[in-house]
């Protein structure tokens, strides 16, 4: 390999007006808008588009444009174009609105009328929901009655919904049921940004395009799967926020979730929306659902105390902002689950997640089963390496062989090493938010990264028996962890009771 490759060209998406709802907020001048930035360097926005903002906030659209051009170079991950932002920014318009005021959507089909006329976006909406969860419910439902969501003259409409999509698996299935009141699946895009990481895309390329894994992708080859997402942030500013979610609902059901469905999921019929959806889907209705006491001797809840994070002291999560001194929610997760199919009977998918940990580390390690006999004499097959395939996801996208070699030498001698393949050594990329290919992938109608209706449920039932047994259990069980540790001594419980351990975060 002596050069690296660029991607290949796509074309710009469909000419559209982008109405971001929430438009004040974080979100939009934190990711959207860099994303935005992104796509329009790129050459992958339509030379028709326009964006509406609508917020509660006082403001106009001069006044909104301006703030979007100040932010940008905050947030953007790339150098900035001059003549990219003014093309990007020259057609905004801002609404001031309640989102449950019908008002409010009144005066945004007004701005659209006019912005459709003048910039021939050709009827193509796509309306983004940046707003807190609240919301999510008054807005597409305003949508779809007012009329602003019907798709008409070939035209398009389609709505993004932010996450968190619902608290459990009763209110995400009442707000499928709202949406799916007044929109068409179809046109309900439900955003789960590990979706838009590439090395999460590449798990789906390197399982079904490569014809080495498949054979050896089953109960019969692996022994365990460790699914990892280790972030050394605590939780900062959002205590409010997360006081009231915890590790489990903030990341389990969504991130999680999506990369257990795409190491597991049968290989789909096609490379196309419905049929990736309705496997991945299947695959987490086989998840073994857990009583009771199942579930608490199958996970563990745990909270950081007082620590240093890479260096920096870090107080405990009790005494952060806005979050209640005698808290009980958890900041790390860990979670044994098992499917009951063909494919994975008896291979147990370990999952752990926390706040304020050793280091940021995302990854998902194949374990493969051992040698079958010891056929070294100086090395029995309980002291070999462990077979792991590492897909590392953050902060180094890379994917890792571990196995095992000859030490050179006159005598047979074994020792653990490693191939990795890192994606920077071979493409070219930009930095990015992570947001660009889902957007594109709305503007043109591409579903396959976003969940449909029954795979957001299908997260949520997977987590219910936990979130049931830990309300029951109330703040019993509720294990600790020094902030910039691996996490609480009971997670490591958790696998040695299996004869397993955790791979150590970097
Ligand atoms: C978000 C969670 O969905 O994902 C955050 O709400 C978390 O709490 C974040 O920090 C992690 O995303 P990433 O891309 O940094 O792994």
């Amino acid at each position: 390999m002596t050069g690296k490759t660029a991607a290949t060209s796509a074309r710009p998406a469909d000419p559209c007006c982008l109405v971001i709802f929430g438009a004040s907020g974080d979100l939009t001048h934190r990711l959207l808008i860099p994303a935005l930035y992104n796509l329009a360097a790129s050459g992958l926005l339509p030379e028709a588009f326009a964006l509406i903002g609508v917020a509660r906030t006082e403001s106009s659209s001069a006044v909104f444009c301006a703030d979007l051009a100040k932010s940008l170079p905050k947030f953007a991950t790339r150098d900035i174009d001059e003549r990219v932002v003014k093309k990007l920014l020259s057609c905004v318009a801002y609404v001031q609105g309640e989102p449950d005021h019908a008002a409010t959507y009144k005066k945004v089909g007004q701005k659209l009328a006019r912005i459709e006329r003048e910039r021939d976006t050709k009827g193509n909406r796509l309306f983004y929901l940046a707003t807190p969860p609240a919301a999510f419910t008054p807005i597409g439902c305003h949508l779809g009655q007012s009329g602003l969501a019907r798709e008409e003259n070939g035209a398009w409409r389609r709505v993004v919904v932010e996450k968190p999509f619902g608290t459990d698996l009763a209110s995400a299935g009442d707000l499928n049921h709202k949406l799916l009141g007044v929109l068409k699946e179809n046109q309900i895009f439900r955003i789960d940004h590990y979706l838009g990481k590439e090395t999460v895309q590449n798990i789906m390329v390197l399982r079904f395009a490569n014809g080495l894994f498949e054979p050896i992708w089953n109960r019969h080859h692996i022994e365990h799967v460790q699914i990892t997402v280790a972030e050394s942030l605590s939780v900062g500013r959002r205590g409010g926020y997360y006081d009231a979610t915890g590790a489990l609902r903030d990341m389990v059901p969504n991130h999680l979730i999506q990369l257990l469905s795409l190491i597991a999921m049968e290989p789909p019929s096609r490379f196309a929306a419905d049929a990736v959806r309705a496997e991945k889907a299947q695959v987490l209705d086989a998840v073994q659902l857990q009583t009771n006491g199942e579930a608490l001797r199958n996970s563990v809840r745990a909270q950081y105390g007082d620590g240093y994070v890479e260096n920096r002291a870090v107080e405990a999560y009790r005494k952060t902002k806005d979050v209640k001194p005698d808290s009980s929610t958890e900041t790390y997760v860990a979670l044994k689950l098992l499917i009951d199919n063909w494919r994975w009977a008896g291979v147990p998918f370990y999952l752990r997640t926390g706040k304020a940990m050793r280091a940021k580390q995302t990854e998902v390690a194949i374990k493969f089963r051992q040698a079958p006999v010891a056929m070294f004499r100086e090395t029995p097959v309980d002291r070999l390496a462990d077979n792991f395939l590492v897909i590392r996801i953050q902060p180094d996208e890379c994917i890792g062989l571990e196995f095992n070699a000859k030490i050179p030498g006159p005598s047979v001698a074994i020792g653990g090493v490693g191939m990795t393949f890192k994606y920077g050594d071979y493409f070219e990329t930009s930095p990015s938010t992570g947001y660009e290919t889902l957007i594109y992938d709305c503007m043109i109608g591409d579903a396959i990264l976003y969940p449909r209706a029954d795979g957001i449920e299908a997260g949520w039932r997977v987590v219910q028996p936990f979130l049931d047994a830990w309300h029951e259990a109330g703040a019993a069980g509720l294990a600790t962890y020094r902030a910039g540790s691996d996490g609480p001594a009971e997670a490591d419980q958790l696998l040695a009771r299996d004869g397993r351990r955790w791979r150590p975060i970097a």
